[in-house]
């Protein structure tokens, strides 16, 4: 059989541009696909802040015309290879917009201003203004969230009918995160120079005088999926639909959930060079030092008998931090520690700061992304928490499986397609302070027992938490994007 050909375009990309979970799975993903023979390679922008020095880079295409609105710009494509791997990176390079600095203009907005849309518009146009120079051709478009949402709108209306070159290529839209859409007024349209009248997605989505990207990805793909089995389910319903579960009802057919798993090469407590002591299933009570090394980094007691919860997250309304800050009175009588990394929303940083300058001997949050601060922290955690809102799949649980640290979750999306409650971790259901407050007690519960405890962390760690079998499933799902159209 005929290798597949499949170009990954996105915002993100692990380790070069990272924000969230969409640049690790950007980063790992492809991996476990060439090593099934999938030919692959990945687009994303050539952000200012990505080194040269440590990514090395090949120019080999320039002065590419690309229109936005009623202007032509010129891109010129870079390459470089993902680390530790034979595969292709192109960078688009167009300095009006990608040349200060990072990935986003503001810290989470995911979401997009109008100047963020227009941005990312311009990168998935000069994508497809690049494909035939790369001296390659994909069969499969594989887009990514919002930001590259408005590929299969161009490839329906501008490219496929007028350039044979693009008739031929099939798309599908992952959705990361439904939750973060793209929206704009109609504005938008001029700049992506389409006309409403050009596809009845486009007349749908301008009645209300905006234009939604999501919505235009879910309905112009060929097939679209989002990263876990669960998720899928629930964003049919309006209670997590975001306002797109009808949207989402009219592809029903062509709509998948496939789980996201982890990069376990990457995430490995037996070869892993940032924490303090390696160790593995077999060498289990070693985790112990990492924990006292957590322990003490943290200001606290430095007590093993004195469980320590981990948080590894971004700091938005998504990861359940009301409910923790609901908490404050009774998390202070707990008899445990709580480290929290990440950054986000300004309101959330603050109230946590608030709390953990009141509790400095048993919380302490750090407000960076720090790779190696978080492989500390799952290391040396004894639960890692993560009580989210709604979780689209959620990798900070599988990491912490992976490092032997049992997982103290809410049931919702991918959380609930990963852990198995007192099998390998903890799992409350209902959004509620009351309901996270009885799982931590249960956790501390679990904690006191260690026959019980090591069983959950050992069970956790021999799980099967790789992208192997997921890479199958995505394979056969481009397979049948391509023979559904020949
Ligand atoms: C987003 C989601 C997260 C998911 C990740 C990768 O960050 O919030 O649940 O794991 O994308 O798909």
């Amino acid at each position: 059989m005929k290798a597949l050909r499949v170009l990954f375009i996105a915002s993100e990309l692990n380790p070069l541009a990272k924000v969230g979970g969409l640049a690790d799975v950007i980063g790992a993903l492809p991996k476990a696909l060439k090593k099934q023979g999938v030919d692959v390679r990945i687009m994303i922008p050539k952000y200012s802040m990505i080194d040269p020095k440590q990514y090395p880079m090949q120019r080999i295409a320039r002065r590419i015309p690309v229109r936005l609105y009623n202007r032509t710009y010129l891109v010129n494509v870079f390459t470089t290879k993902l680390p530790g791997t034979s595969i292709t990176v192109y960078l688009i390079d167009q300095k009006d917009f990608f040349a200060d600095g990072g990935v986003y203009y503001s810290k989470t907005a995911l979401v997009g201003t109008f100047k963020e849309i227009e941005r990312f518009l311009f990168f998935g146009r000069a994508a497809l203004e690049s494909l035939p120079h790369l001296g390659w051709k994909p069969d499969i478009l594989h887009c990514n969230d919002w930001h590259t949402a408005f590929i299969p709108v161009w490839l329906k209306t501008i490219y496929c009918c007028h350039h044979p070159f693009y008739a031929s290529l099939r798309t599908l839209y992952t959705i990361h995160n439904l939750a973060n859409q793209g929206i704009g007024d109609l504005k938008l349209l001029k700049v992506a120079n389409v006309s409403t009248r050009a596809l009845p997605s486009l007349e749908r989505d301008a009645r209300n005088n905006d234009i939604d990207l999501m919505v235009q990805g879910i309905l112009t793909s060929d097939a679209i999926n989002t990263v876990s089995p669960t998720y899928v389910k629930e964003i049919l319903t309006p209670e997590y639909g975001e306002r797109l579960d009808p949207v989402l009802k009219l592809r029903q057919r062509d709509l998948y959930g496939i789980l996201n798993g982890i990069d376990t090469d990457v995430f490995n407590p037996s070869t892993d060079v940032h924490i303090r002591q390696r160790y593995s299933v077999k060498s289990f009570e070693q985790k112990q030092i990492n924990k006292a090394a957590l322990q003490q980094m943290c200001g606290f007691h430095v007590d093993p008998r004195v469980p320590v919860f981990g948080m590894v997250s971004r700091l938005t309304h998504q990861k359940g931090f009301d409910l923790l800050i609901k908490l404050r009175k009774e998390l202070i009588k707990l008899p445990m520690q709580l480290v929290i990394l990440g950054t986000g929303d300004a309101t959330i940083e603050k109230a946590l700061v608030a709390l953990s300058k009141r509790s400095s001997r048993t919380m302490c949050i750090f407000l960076k992304f720090d790779a190696k601060l978080a492989q500390m922290i799952y290391a040396g955690s004894d639960f890692f928490l993560m009580p989210s809102r709604f979780e689209p799949c959620g990798l900070g649980q599988m990491i912490a499986m992976r490092y032997g640290t049992p997982p103290v979750v809410r049931s919702t999306g991918g959380l609930a397609d990963t852990v198995r409650h007192l099998k390998t971790g903890v799992v409350f259901h209902d959004y509620a302070a009351k309901a996270l407050l009885a799982a931590l007690h249960t956790a501390i519960r679990i904690y006191h027992n260690p026959h019980v405890y090591t069983a959950l962390a050992k069970a956790g760690m021999r799980q099967d938490l790789s992208w192997g079998s997921s890479a199958q499933v995505y394979m056969r799902l481009y397979r049948k994007l391509l023979a559904s159209h020949s």
